[in-house]
């Protein structure tokens, strides 16, 4: 079954099936938003190549195509152009007709491409300390993505793979025995702190440190005192990041906790399989998967160890039990892992067992959903001044504090409660959106005047955009006639409408190429075209029917800026 086609992949299919009635049935049309009002609305790009292909002129193929193109009712207007572009101007008729259906779904008539289960790692942080910014990329990345992937339709099952198991965790359940039995008060509430005194005893103290290592035996061989302990200290560290979720905004529950200890009955039984497929293999007492198709500079296979030579397992072998259980019981036809880009490599050799041994199936999509460093104004990794790992708790708050100020200065006379709503939309949305807006491979500076700008691609702009938009509708309230047809007269009203025609493309494509920042780029345009209607096109002053299709102009914008800013995590507000 096919699903329904975006404007994108309408054109581009309309365009194949006249290149294939003109002899290219293989050639791509490349279809694409033309780059300048001159190119008309879409160019079709691909035809050059298909005539270099079979040896044609490309100037006639070209016309032979759009000879052949069916475009009744979308397109009035198709030019050949340069060495062999078509230009598509779409019809105003069909541009309205688009607007007009989209103002009544509950979707925005974007179409629901074929569904999916998808499965989303994302989060995950080592549950011995406190969230630092270091997770924040991961959290707000793949909140984003799970909320684009919900509104396609598609089944998501968010996995919270936190580092809950391993060493830290030995040395941490020992130190709150100790501190119980010293019959102290147990501070969790500063984990950072308590990590920090257990590592410190660790490091200083070799009885201590042998208890830890005990625990951790005990722990892994299920006893029960510890057990208990070991849960307590994880319960209490997994409300911290509850609180910061909650903070954030991100749609992660306790249900979607699926901690690295989850698989750890399973370890043994990867690494006997491995063996039995005669993929792990003894090397220096450890067992190890030798990969050919990662060669170092040495000429050396690379080795993806899943056992050590002590007979521990690794984040490596949880990995492999977790997708396995991801295509197995979750039967997932695609799995996102949303992790530091510094994680590549060890993602792309996991993958890579993971088929071989038959974990994932080849229909499976694996996707390692790589990002880049957070870095201060300096250029170097976000640091507090004296050094330290920013708490993510903290920033947030000093977000929240910072909008408070700004809309203080903006609004002085709103009631206090509602200015302090307002500067967490708006603060905790600036940093949001100041990540989401980058392409995420890429590194950024955290810079916190650029993000909490009221103008630029921020996220204050464009809740601000919303919020004006939002209150053109309230003045003509009454006189709103959710039925009124749109029709495009003027040029500022056919762009605006283009633009919001173009939001399903937007969305497929977030979800396609898993690149949020698509979506950002998308609504900073669509606040652009419309602040450039509003400047032509005088709204609450005119009048009849032409108000009436410009007030509809207006609703479906604020709807469609509100969903899309909804889709990344970001809340808007009917005054600010
Ligand atoms: N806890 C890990 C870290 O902080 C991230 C886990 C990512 N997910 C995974 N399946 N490996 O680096």
């Amino acid at each position: 079954m096919s699903a329904e086609p975006t404007l994108l992949e309408l054109l581009n299919a309309r365009v194949g099936a006249a290149l294939a009635a003109a002899g290219c049935p293989d050639a791509p049309a490349i279809v694409q938003p033309a780059g300048r009002p001159e190119f008309g609305d879409y160019q079709a790009n691909g035809i050059m190549a298909a005539a270099k292909a079979r040896k044609m002129n490309p100037r006639q193929l070209a016309s032979e195509v759009a000879a052949k193109l069916d475009l009744a009712g979308i397109a009035d207007k198709l030019e050949i152009a340069g060495p062999g572009f078509i230009n598509i101007t779409l019809s105003s008729d069909y541009l309205a007709a688009r607007a007009q259906a989209a103002l009544t779904s509950a979707t925005l008539a974007v179409p629901q491409p074929p569904q999916q289960t998808v499965v989303i790692d994302y989060s995950a942080p080592n549950l011995a300390k406190e969230m630092h910014v270091g997770h924040l990329r991961s959290t707000i990345i793949g909140d984003a993505l799970a909320r684009v992937l919900r509104f396609l339709g598609h089944t998501v099952i968010a996995q919270n793979h936190v580092g809950d198991w391993g060493t830290q965790f030995g040395m941490l359940t020992a130190y709150l025995i100790e501190a119980e039995q010293a019959g102290g008060e147990l501070d969790l509430n500063d984990l950072e702190g308590f990590y920090r005194r257990a590592k410190q005893r660790f490091d200083d103290d070799d009885a201590f440190a042998d208890r830890a290592r005990d625990t951790v035996v005990r722990l892994q061989g299920g006893d029960a005192q510890i057990h208990a302990l070991w849960q307590r200290f994880l319960d209490i560290s997994m409300s911290h990041c509850e609180e910061v979720y909650a903070t954030l905004g991100v749609l992660l529950t306790r249900a979607d906790l699926k901690g690295e200890s989850a698989y750890n009955a399973m370890l043994p039984g990867i690494v006997s399989d491995l063996q039995a497929k005669g993929m792990a293999v003894e090397s220096d007492g450890a067992q190890v998967v030798f990969l050919d198709e990662f060669k170092g500079k040495d000429g050396e296979a690379a080795a993806y160890i899943v056992q050590k030579q002590d007979g521990g397992y690794l984040y490596a072998t949880t990995d492999l039990a977790a997708v396995r259980h991801r295509a197995s019981e979750l039967k997932a036809q695609r799995a996102l892992y949303v992790v530091d880009a510094r994680q590549s490599l060890h993602f792309q050799q996991m993958f890579t067992v993971a088929r071989k041994a038959g974990y994932a199936p080849a229909e499976m999509s694996l996707e390692h959903v790589g990002f880049g460093v957070m870095l201060g104004e300096d250029g170097k990794p976000f640091k507090t001044r004296s050094g330290g790992t920013v708490k993510l708790a903290e920033l947030l708050d000093e977000a929240i504090t910072r909008a408070f100020a700004l809309v203080g200065e903006k609004n002085p006379d709103l009631p206090e409660a509602q200015r302090h709503e307002i500067a967490r939309a708006v603060g905790i949305g600036a940093v949001k959106y100041a990540d989401l807006s980058k392409n995420r491979m890429s590194d950024y500076v955290f810079n916190w005047d650029t993000m909490l700008a009221f103008e630029g691609n921020t996220a204050p702009y464009l809740q601000y955009a919303y919020t004006r938009i939002a209150g053109i509708e309230r003045r003509a309230e009454g006189a709103i006639d959710a039925n009124a047809p749109i029709v495009l007269h003027d040029e500022a009203e056919r762009t605006l409408a283009l633009e919001l025609a173009r939001f399903a493309d937007a969305v497929h494509a977030v979800a396609r190429e898993t690149q949020p920042h698509l979506l950002c780029i998308y609504l900073y345009q669509l606040a652009g075209q419309f602040m450039r209607f509003y400047e032509a096109c005088p709204v609450l002053k005119s009048e009849g029917t032409v108000r009436a299709s410009r007030l509809q102009l207006c609703r479906l914008t604020s709807a469609t800026l509100r969903s899309g800013l909804g889709l990344l995590g970001i809340t808007t507000l009917e005054t600010m």
